[in-house]
């Protein structure tokens, strides 16, 4: 299986490259991509994607992301 990576944007997103299939509560599969934005501030009107909208919202992570 090919790697996976996640990257969590300070104030941001979540990004993930690589080769994954995201999927609704109900299981159905969206769209298969090889690199995604997922909203973590719930302003993006196109969930679970970022549309950018945290930016907008003023979005500040509650806990900064610690350094690896
Ligand atoms: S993190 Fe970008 S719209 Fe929510």
């Amino acid at each position: 299986m090919a790697d996976v990576t996640i990257s969590v944007l300070d104030n941001g997103p979540a990004i993930v490259k690589g080769e994954f299939t995201v999927s609704d509560g109900a299981g159905n599969a969206y769209p298969k991509q090889n690199q995604v934005a997922l909203c973590r501030c719930g302003a993006s009107v196109n969930k679970p994607f970022c549309d950018g909208a945290h930016v907008k919202a003023g979005f500040a992570a509650s806990d900064p992301v610690p350094s690896a």
